[in-house]
């Protein structure tokens, strides 16, 4: 299902411009329920830091008719960064890194790699945000507006969503006059997971987040959390007792600071604006996940479609369009298919990480290409990198830049020698 994005996204930049595109998948991302509230403080520091400059596009309402109501805007937020940039003159490349469900400057927190590697390619930074989220709010910017009933959720949704990246693209390449610039995309894959237990969500996280070196994505975090966690398993102190050792397992996940005095297990804060998810997961996106090994320390979990009928239902008033994703964008049996119609997307998945087992983890064609890391967490390539990143991860990255190299390269070679 995820495929399915970068084939319509491939899609609409190849057609809509003179550019190709990749993209590197990005597994599912995270309940909102489920951030801890530390993360506010996380994300006013980054904005104190500003790495970008901050504009707006006014975006149509509804790309797919024409009914007068369609023709309504909104402003789509948009981060850009041009230093590195070689300009339109010399047909620079332009990177975008396209939203994902939350606010758009919380997740350029984690592409410190787009940053690194702009220099080398003298290429633009676009960070386009997501409609329904961060500040891109339709409707006025008005959340409780927005986000009232189906009459404006409605118009959430991934073929919006694409629809709207390709137009702002085109629209700042327009007033770029960069018309010939290479268009490369990163990021973006959409999911989620419905769990809703305090100690699972700890287990879970840490084990997407186990990066090599510290880090602070979605909490802060020891390097290797998994094996600290093992520790605190196995801490003799607490002898027999399971629930203190799970306990102990969780404290490395919301209290690695040590400042925590007590957990709020109902709090249901959204610092990341990541709300809309549930409407998402009530109309498009239907991912069955579960867990039912008996080895696993989780409960066994069975994923009924009905029950997500009911809760949809129930929130929403709708039920699910179960297949339409794969109908739209034609995710079943993607080794066939993207084979078909896809090129130049780079697959990297971390082994560590949970959502790795939905990934594609066996390459393609030439240029659909799947990096596949035995130690990787949560796209783990797209962090800045670190004066202590192991080897295999320096590798991964040194990779993941030739084979952009060389796209590049191939792009201006048809530039200059194929015509329109
Ligand atoms: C772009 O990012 C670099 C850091 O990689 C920063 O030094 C520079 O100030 C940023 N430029 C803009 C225009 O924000
Ligand atoms: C939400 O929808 C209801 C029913 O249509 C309407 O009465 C109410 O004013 C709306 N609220 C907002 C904040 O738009
Ligand atoms: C392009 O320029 C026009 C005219 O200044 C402006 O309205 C529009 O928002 C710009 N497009 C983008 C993507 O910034
Ligand atoms: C833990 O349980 C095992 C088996 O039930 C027992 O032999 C052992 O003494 C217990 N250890 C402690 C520290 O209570
Ligand atoms: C957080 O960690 C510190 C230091 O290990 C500990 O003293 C404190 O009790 C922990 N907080 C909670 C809520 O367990
Ligand atoms: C826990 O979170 C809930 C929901 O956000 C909030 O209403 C409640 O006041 C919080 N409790 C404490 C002790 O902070
Ligand atoms: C895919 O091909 C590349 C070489 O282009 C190779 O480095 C990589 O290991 C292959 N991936 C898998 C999963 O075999």
């Amino acid at each position: 299902m995820n495929i399915g994005f970068k084939f319509l996204r491939l899609f609409l930049l190849c057609v809509l411009s003179p550019a190709f595109s990749f993209a590197i998948k990005f597994p599912p991302n995270f309940p909102s329920s489920l951030i801890r509230p530390e993360k506010l403080s996380l994300l006013s520091s980054t904005t104190q830091n500003k790495l970008y400059t901050e504009s707006y596009f006014a975006q149509t309402l509804d790309h797919f008719n024409f009914y007068p109501k369609s023709y309504q805007t909104f402003q789509q937020r948009y981060l850009v960064n041009d230093t590195f940039w070689g300009g339109a003159a010399n047909k620079s490349p332009i990177f975008v890194y396209t939203g994902n469900e939350g606010d758009i400057e919380w997740f350029t927190q984690n592409t410190g790699f787009l940053f690194e590697i702009a220099p080398h390619f003298k290429a633009l930074l676009v960070f386009l945000e997501h409609r329904f989220y961060g500040k891109s709010v339709p409707f006025g910017g008005n959340k409780d507006v927005a986000y009232n009933n189906t009459n404006t959720l409605g118009y959430l949704s991934s073929t919006q969503a694409l629809a709207d990246y390709a137009t702002l693209l085109v629209d700042l390449k327009k007033n770029l006059s960069a018309a010939d610039s290479p268009v490369v995309v990163f990021g973006g894959s959409y999911g989620g997971t419905y769990l809703e237990n305090w100690l699972s969500t700890a287990y879970i996280y840490t084990s997407m987040t186990d990066y090599p070196t510290p880090s602070n994505f979605l909490n802060p975090l020891p390097a290797y959390p998994v094996k600290q966690m093992c520790k605190a398993i196995d801490n003799p102190t607490t002898g027999n007792d399971t629930f203190a050792k799970l306990y102990g397992a969780a404290n490395v996940y919301y209290n690695y600071s040590g400042t925590a005095k007590c957990f709020n297990l109902s709090d249901d804060s959204d610092p990341h604006g990541l709300s809309g998810w549930g409407w998402q997961a009530c109309t498009e996106m239907i991912l069955p996940t579960g867990g039912n090994t008996k080895e696993s320390i989780f409960p066994a979990s069975e994923w009924h479609y009905s029950d997500r009928v009911s809760y949809c239902k129930l929130m929403y008033g709708i039920e699910p369009r179960r297949t339409w994703i794969t109908t739209e964008f034609g995710g079943f049996g993607i080794e066939r298919v993207l084979k078909r119609f896809g090129s130049n997307i780079i697959f990297f998945n971390g082994l560590r990480d949970p959502w790795s087992g939905g990934g594609v983890l066996k390459n393609i064609s030439r240029s659909i290409i799947a990096i596949v890391a035995k130690e990787g967490a949560h796209h783990v390539d797209l962090r800045f990198s670190t004066k202590e990143d192991p080897e295999w991860l320096k590798e991964v990255r040194k990779q993941e830049i030739n084979i952009i190299g060389g796209w590049i390269s191939q792009y201006y070679h048809d530039l200059a020698h194929l015509s329109p």
